[in-house]
């Protein structure tokens, strides 16, 4: 089987449902979990899912990326769902064109340093755009700029806020990464 990390610092909403969809999978399983926030939500999906999981620390991070330990652990591919911290160099050699990012607007637009969450929405409603959505792309050497696999789209309306809007695009997020990450995996693993 295909062994999946996912990557995340915050709730890990995402987390859980591609925990889900691959529970009884006989591609791919979701066999580590990193988190660079201690008391990060996706920790305790972690813990409660059975799942090995470990805190990504700067000092190491920036140093190797973990990429001795994924290696270790036979990471075969890595999955950014909500995780804040840039990918340092030796993970992106280490794992070309295995590391997927998902980003909760429409790129090229909405996205870099400072860009992530609530304030990608705030920007988003502030400048009165018409539509959002969620971008599924690989990671490269800068934020949120790799080759984009899926893009879906919702309508902002009147009345949207920030909050909102970020419960539409969790609702895109949650409906369409694992079955994306599924499709994305049968064209790559071994
Ligand atoms: C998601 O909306 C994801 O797109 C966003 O963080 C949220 C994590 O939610 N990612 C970024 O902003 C990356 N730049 P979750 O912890 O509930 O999955």
């Amino acid at each position: 089987k295909t062994r999946l990390a996912i990557f995340a610092s915050g709730a890990g909403s995402n987390a859980q449902k591609i925990i889900d969809h691959f529970k009884n999978s006989p591609l791919a399983e979701v066999a580590l979990i990193g988190c660079n926030k201690p008391n990060a939500g996706v920790l305790n999906i972690a813990t409660k899912e059975n799942i090995d999981s470990f805190i990504i620390e700067r000092e190491q991070y920036k140093k190797d990326g973990y990429t001795d330990f994924l290696h270790e652990k036979r990471i075969d591919f890595i999955i950014l769902a909500g995780f804040l911290w840039k990918i340092p160099q030796p993970l992106i050699d280490a794992y070309p064109r295995k590391i997927i990012n998902i980003h909760p607007a429409l790129l090229p637009n909405y996205g870099g340093k400072g860009m992530y969450g609530s304030f990608v929405h705030e920007a988003v409603i502030t400048n009165k755009e018409k539509q959002s959505g969620i971008s599924i792309h690989y990671v490269d050497e800068h934020y949120d700029h790799g080759d984009i696999i899926f893009q879906a789209t919702c309508d902002i309306v009147t009345g949207d806020t920030p909050d909102s809007l970020a419960q539409k695009i969790h609702q895109l997020e949650h409906e369409h990464f694992p079955r994306v990450i599924e499709e994305w995996l049968v064209g790559n693993s071994k």
